[in-house]
């Protein structure tokens, strides 16, 4: 039987490396999306494997110009995406990404008859509108859900990547958090998160909420990761009120930032606990990072 092809879209990223090699393990033929193919060949910032060894073919493409997205789904079976901008850039907004971005890619898959589409959204979505990065994303989901095509819509909680962020503030010897802290999340890695989004390309549910096998408060995971450094913990809890006035004056000069402080604190008002998956401990990743200096 003729291998299943599958295009990934943000190949390059944290999630992207590890469903790029899920898929490519499990014997799909890999198109890896991206913006520069360099990055593929070595190990990302997070432990995410090099995956050059697992993609077939590359397909060169650029979100912020949607016209380069046209041929990107032509002879694919499947669109697998989690495309998306998760960092502060000048003049970039989610929405030309996220979302004007995704649906450039969507409208590729349908003009080359892909057979189902997959995407990254995030969990509690419906909380969080106020945020630009959700609201992209639940308008791509908008798009694909009245488009016809056959989907699945997967929303995570936190990944091991955003751990891997407060990890090294560990480092520095300093922890910042919104709230008191005392919320429980339950990240996942992303070689547990790539499997449920390999195998939502053969099942048939359109939603997928899903999470980390562990649950923690966010003060855990920060005193775990003071701990695995041998440092002791030293976190500063700012008051949602404070995080809220600074968001302000941030939205007044720095939009991009504001953007991605606003996701930070909507995300730190409540527990984020999805239905647990997977089988990578927290503890085991911090022991990695700390190993790998
Ligand atoms: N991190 C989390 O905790 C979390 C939780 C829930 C949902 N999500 C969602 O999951 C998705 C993946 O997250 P991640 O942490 O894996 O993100 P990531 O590591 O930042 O990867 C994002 C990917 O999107 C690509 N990309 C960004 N801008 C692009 C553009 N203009 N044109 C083409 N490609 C572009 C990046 O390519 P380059 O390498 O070229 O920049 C990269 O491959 C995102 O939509 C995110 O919002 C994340």
């Amino acid at each position: 039987m003729e291998k299943q092809k599958v295009l990934v879209a943000g190949a390059s990223g944290y999630l992207g490396r590890h469903a790029v090699r899920e898929f490519a393990t499990r014997g799909y033929s890999v198109r890896a999306l991206v913006r520069d193919r360099e990055k593929l060949s070595t190990e990302g910032p997070n432990l995410e494997p090099p995956i050059s060894e697992f993609v077939t073919e590359y397909f060169t493409a650029d979100a912020l110009d949607t016209r380069t997205m046209k041929g990107a789904c032509k002879g694919m079976d499947l669109v697998f995406s989690c495309m998306g901008l998760t960092k502060p850039q000048d003049h970039i907004s989610s929405e030309q990404v996220d979302h004007l971005g995704n649906r450039a890619l969507l409208e590729d898959a349908i003009a080359c008859g892909v057979r189902k589409f997959i995407y990254i959204s995030v969990f509690n979505a419906e909380k969080m509108m106020e945020s630009d990065i959700v609201k992209a994303h639940e308008l791509f989901v908008r798009d694909l859900k009245a488009s016809g095509m056959p989907y699945t819509v997967i929303r995570p909680t936190a990944y091991f990547s955003d751990m891997g962020m407060f990890f090294n503030m560990a480092r520095s010897g300093h922890i910042y958090l919104f709230g008191d802290g005392s919320n429980r999340f339950n990240p996942i890695h992303g070689a547990d998160l790539a499997k449920v989004c390999a195998d939502a390309a053969e099942r048939n549910e359109t939603e997928i909420d899903v999470g980390g096998p562990e649950t923690f408060t966010y003060n855990e995971t920060n005193i775990m990761a003071f701990k695995t450094l041998g440092l002791k913990p030293s976190i500063t809890h700012v008051p949602m009120w404070i995080a809220d006035a600074g968001l302000f004056l941030t939205g007044l000069f720095n939009k991009p930032l504001a953007s991605v402080m606003t996701f930070a604190i909507s995300v730190s008002r409540f527990d984020n606990v999805a239905p647990p998956t997977g089988s990578k401990g927290l503890a085991d990743f911090y022991s990695a990072l700390a190993a790998k200096g």
